[in-house]
């Protein structure tokens, strides 16, 4: 169902590569609740090319962009606002890489070079964003700025690796930034803590199909898909929401907040008989 809710909303949407992409089926919502966007990702995305179908899907342009490069933002965040014809309401920060998981690296044998990668990728992006963002002073009043976390940030699950502490980091910048933008701009930036979702950055962890399965028994809603996820950050994009800032959003079915489930136990039960 739409609502319109984005209605006359500018924004730009960073890291659809293909149709399972979190960005991607938050696109698809944002359009039909009435917003414009321009799509970004990697050079090297584009080359698979799946992106174009979405363009088309949306009526929405492309604009390159290495989210580590400064220069890269710079042209960004200057065409969109002139594709878009002003300001920005909305910016979806959905990246994420770490070089030691694609690897197989273990958590306690890192490639620290690979470390400073997957950081600049998964965390840095963000600031950087927010920063050339801020510096061009390119958002709207009571605009909103989200950007996709994960629990790991806050409990440990070994096999996410570095990610995990990337994205720490990428919630504090949330945070430290979401200070200065509410006071000086009057922009909100919040992070959304997503339930394990196939997609091909999800699919990168060690282990995902134990993970997601895990996670669907502990949940008593089960697990958040994508859908779900765009439909929560349509909310934060909305007018609903406009004082609602600084926050780590958890859409997980309830996990992040339960010990141990019945489904679960029995599980551990029955294979103790
Ligand atoms: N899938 C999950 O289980 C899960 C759970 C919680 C949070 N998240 C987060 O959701 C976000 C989106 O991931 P997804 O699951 O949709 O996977 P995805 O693989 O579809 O998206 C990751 C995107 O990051 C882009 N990217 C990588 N390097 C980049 C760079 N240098 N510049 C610009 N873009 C770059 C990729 O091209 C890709 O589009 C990530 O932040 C991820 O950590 C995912």
């Amino acid at each position: 169902m739409a609502y319109n809710l984005l209605k006359g909303k500018k924004g730009i949407i960073f890291g659809a590569l293909d149709a399972n992409s979190i960005a991607w089926k938050t696109a698809e919502r944002i359009h039909e609740e009435g917003g414009q966007f321009v799509l970004t990702n990697a050079p090297i995305a584009m080359r698979m090319g799946q992106i174009n179908d979405l363009a088309e899907k949306t009526g929405s342009q492309i604009i390159p962009a290495d989210a580590t490069s400064l220069e890269d933002l710079e042209n960004l965040v200057e065409k969109s606002m002139e594709i878009l014809g002003g300001k920005i309401d909305f910016v979806l920060h959905s990246i994420g890489m770490s070089v030691n998981v694609r690897k197989g690296r273990h958590y306690t044998d890192q490639n620290y070079d690979w470390t400073q990668k997957g950081w600049d990728v998964s965390a840095g992006s963000f600031h950087k964003t927010m920063q050339t963002l801020y510096k061009k002073d390119a958002m709207n009043e009571w605009g909103s700025i989200v950007a996709l976390t994960y629990m790991a940030a806050q409990r440990v699950f070994p096999d996410y690796n570095d990610m995990a502490d990337n994205k720490a980091y990428l919630e504090s910048i949330a945070r430290s930034f979401g200070y200065f933008f509410g006071k000086d701009k009057k922009v909100r930036v919040n992070t959304i803590s997503q339930s394990p979702t196939p997609t091909t950055a999800g699919q990168g962890v060690k282990g995902f199909d134990g993970f997601i399965a895990y996670a669907e028994k502990m949940s008593p809603l089960g697990n958040a898909t994508a859908e779900d996820c765009a439909n929560y950050t349509v909310a934060m994009f909305s007018d609903l929401t406009k004082r609602v800032t600084l926050q780590n959003l958890f859409n997980d079915g309830g996990f992040s907040n339960m010990g141990v489930s019945d489904m679960v136990m029995d599980t551990f039960v029955n294979n103790q008989e």
